[in-house]
């Protein structure tokens, strides 16, 4: 090949904006470790799942409860392994790993350095196994201080900074939802934030209803895709909702 045309390629990669290195052939597959704020009913995790383009495919294995140790020790996290080592030669297998909102409590008897291990431990697995690891920061909760309507509680800062430094320690992707999704409901504020709370007086300030799910599965699709801009074609775009989100306005 010409010197010329070499120039040419290469500067093309570079004015998309994407990495001039090949696409995977293999399409992906997305299965979902996390708490209630993944699992079905309740989480961000179905809506995910909803935006996926065939032969993409997932499965959500959150777990309403869990911490990263009873993820574990119920045999949730062998669940998710399970499906890497059956997937993994048809399918490029991404695990989002999401916990924090139970390990935080003070009565879960998880350390955030015990937290931080976990989560490294999880990554090295799905490495280990051929898979990639998608460390996926906490949901934030849309806990407002009275007068405070732009400026929710970051609950939970530190185990942000877990999942980073989990990511850096295994060489991972970062999905970090947290400062995304704190941002937005900082933007939108109190008001329109209590739209995706849980339950039937919508008081839930953790959990997600269907609305909401379908928001921040959204956010956590377009997170991916800025991740690894190769995946793109597996999603369903849907443009009205991405720019209400990136715009911060109220979805
Ligand atoms: C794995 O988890 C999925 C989602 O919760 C569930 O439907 C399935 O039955 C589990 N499989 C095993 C072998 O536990
Ligand atoms: C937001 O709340 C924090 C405490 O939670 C406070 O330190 C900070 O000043 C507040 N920011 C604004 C803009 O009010
Ligand atoms: C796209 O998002 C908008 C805004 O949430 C929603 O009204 C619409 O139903 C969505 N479209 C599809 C095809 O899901």
């Amino acid at each position: 090949m010409s010197r010329l045309i070499y120039g040419f390629i290469i500067l093309s990669g570079l004015v998309m904006g994407r990495p001039v290195a090949e696409c995977s052939s293999k399409p992906p597959a997305f299965f979902l470790a996390g708490d209630s704020t993944t699992a079905p009913d309740g989480g961000w995790g179905d809506g995910l799942l909803a935006t996926l383009k065939k032969p993409a495919w997932g499965v959500n294995i959150g777990k309403s409860g869990a911490t990263t140790a009873s993820f574990l020790a119920g045999g949730y996290w062998a669940n998710t392994t399970g499906h890497v080592k059956d997937n993994v030669a048809k399918y490029d297998s991404y695990v989002t790993i999401s916990f924090g909102h139970n390990d935080q409590k003070s009565t879960s008897g998880v350390t955030l350095q015990k937290y931080q291990e976990n989560l490294i431990k999880f990554a090295n697995e799905v490495k280990s196994l051929g898979g990639k690891p998608l460390l996926t920061s906490s949901l934030t909760r849309r806990v407002f201080p009275s007068g405070q309507d732009h400026n929710a509680t970051d609950s939970l800062h530190d185990q942000r900074l877990a999942a980073i430094a989990a990511a850096k320690a295994t060489s991972s992707t970062i999905i970090d939802l947290n400062e995304a999704s704190l941002k937005y409901i900082n933007a939108i504020g109190k008001k329109a934030a209590r739209e995706f709370n849980y339950g039937a007086d919508m008081s839930d300030t953790t959990h997600l209803n269907p609305h909401g799910g379908a928001v921040f599965g959204r956010m956590v699709a377009d997170l991916i895709i800025r991740a690894d801009p190769c995946l793109e074609q597996y999603f369903t775009p849907n443009k009205t909702l991405s720019d209400l989100i990136w715009g911060d306005l109220p979805a």
